[in-house]
């Protein structure tokens, strides 16, 4: 019986999980330099926690959830994303006392789109939440958090932050609105896939990618114009603060993000080498979203990135190899090498040791796996409790023993 893997999923090996663990590594590493804490939340969530928050016409709620009752018929949804179980996370937990409290994450997440590159059904994200900031502040901080793991992680590529303000939640109401109103009103330029939006979600409209609506969508109204003079200030003064730190932005009046949560600043790291699926991280401010959860009416701010196409970005990461291999030239010697596989061992090194009992075979492998050096354990060695240790680089060989064998090293 051969069982493939589930449409969208895949598995992770050699340089593929070089990659991935260096991504994790990093992200820890940033973490500490900017100040937050790791919180790991569960893969599965009661549906509600998703529903309403990520927007009950988005499309990642109306097609894309992975959703089922449970033996007692509660309903469960696998996470699509962290902000929101991130932030259930702190108020179970009591963690928004201490304001402003800042939390990163990484894991599966679980989506049912239609897999392409760069697109699958479950994927990996790193998370990075600020909760209980108004402070603009707090906006350039999360920005140059990404920008800064990017530089490490990418170092040749080229991605560009795009930005936009959708200003205050009441503005974005009352802007949904007119909107709508606007592409009701001039039906015979959208496409059809945009005059299902008209009063699901207009805002969608406005990123559509089909060349059918790029007309209507420059004559559409701008939000702009319903923000007010002191948010616009404070996006100012984000874009400048960007720009004085040396990150080029790329201000895109259209980019509204597909989730239901955002306000004021969103966000994008883009790249031209990746396809259609070229957004690298996407985030932006959600206030107003933790009290609909059930916490105190605090703001936030935070991105979310995807591992995998962090990863098509990286350069390869080889295996890394073993300090040491020991080849045993008979199967009645194991119990003499023992001794010195054991001694390196607690001594911290890496040490191979391949079940071959051939000296020819157990040579190629360590100059083929570029091992540098390799203890030889015969007859004479066994007769004389030593060991013989070649070092591959200059092939000289020596005699050492257990007494002896970490001066040889060092
Ligand atoms: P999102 O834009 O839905 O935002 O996803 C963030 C990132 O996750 C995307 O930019 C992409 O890199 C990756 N991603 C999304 N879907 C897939 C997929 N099917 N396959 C591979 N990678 C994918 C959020 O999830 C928000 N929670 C971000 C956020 C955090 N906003 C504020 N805080």
């Amino acid at each position: 019986m051969k069982i493939n893997p589930v449409r969208g999923t895949h598995d992770l090996f050699g340089e593929e999980i070089n990659k991935f663990n260096k991504v994790v590594a990093e992200v820890k590493d940033i973490s500490q330099q900017f100040g937050f804490n790791e919180l790991i939340t569960p893969i599965f969530e009661s549906s509600e926690l998703f529903k309403k928050p990520l927007g009950e016409q988005s499309d990642v709620v109306l097609k894309e959830m992975y959703t089922f009752n449970d033996r007692n018929e509660d309903e469960i949804t696998l996470r699509p994303e962290y902000t929101t179980p991130m932030i259930r996370a702190a108020i179970s937990n009591g963690l928004l006392n201490n304001l402003p409290a800042k939390f990163f994450g990484t894991g599966q997440m679980f989506r049912r789109e239609r897999p392409q590159k760069g697109r699958y059904r479950q994927f990996n994200q790193i998370n990075f939440e600020n909760f209980g900031s108004d402070d603009f502040f707090a906006d350039i901080e999360i920005i140059s958090l990404a920008n800064t793991l990017l530089k490490k992680l990418i170092p040749n590529s080229n991605f560009t932050l795009h930005i936009n303000t959708l200003g205050a939640r009441e503005n974005l109401s009352a802007y949904k609105k007119i909107l709508s109103k606007f592409f009701n009103d001039n039906q015979k330029s959208l496409s059809k896939e945009s005059l299902d939006k008209i009063y699901i979600n207009p805002l969608r409209i406005l990123d559509s990618k089909n060349p059918e609506d790029s007309a209507i969508i420059k004559k559409s109204p701008k939000l702009i114009d319903l923000i007010s003079k002191t948010d616009l200030n404070n996006y100012e003064e984000i874009k400048k603060c960007l720009t004085d730190i040396g990150i080029t932005i790329f201000e895109d009046p259209n980019l509204v993000r597909g989730l239901d949560y955002y306000c004021h600043t969103v966000f994008e790291f883009k790249s031209n080498e990746l396809g259609s699926q070229d957004t690298l991280i996407g985030g932006g401010r959600y206030n107003g979203l933790i009290k609909t959860l059930g916490g105190q009416d605090i703001p936030g701010v935070g991105w979310a990135g995807g591992i995998e196409r962090i990863m098509l970005l990286m350069n390869s990461i080889p295996q890394k190899e073993a300090d040491i291999h020991i080849a045993i030239l008979d199967p009645s010697f194991k119990i003499h090498a023992i001794k010195i596989y054991d001694f390196l061992i607690k001594n911290n090194f890496s040490v191979y040791w391949n079940y071959k009992y051939n000296l020819k075979k157990s040579l190629s492998f360590a100059n083929e796996k570029k091992i540098n050096y390799l203890i030889i354990v015969g007859e004479n060695e066994k007769a004389n409790n030593n060991f013989s240790i070649k070092n591959l680089s200059n092939g000289k060989q020596v005699i050492v023993n257990i007494d002896n064998i970490l001066d040889y090293l060092k």
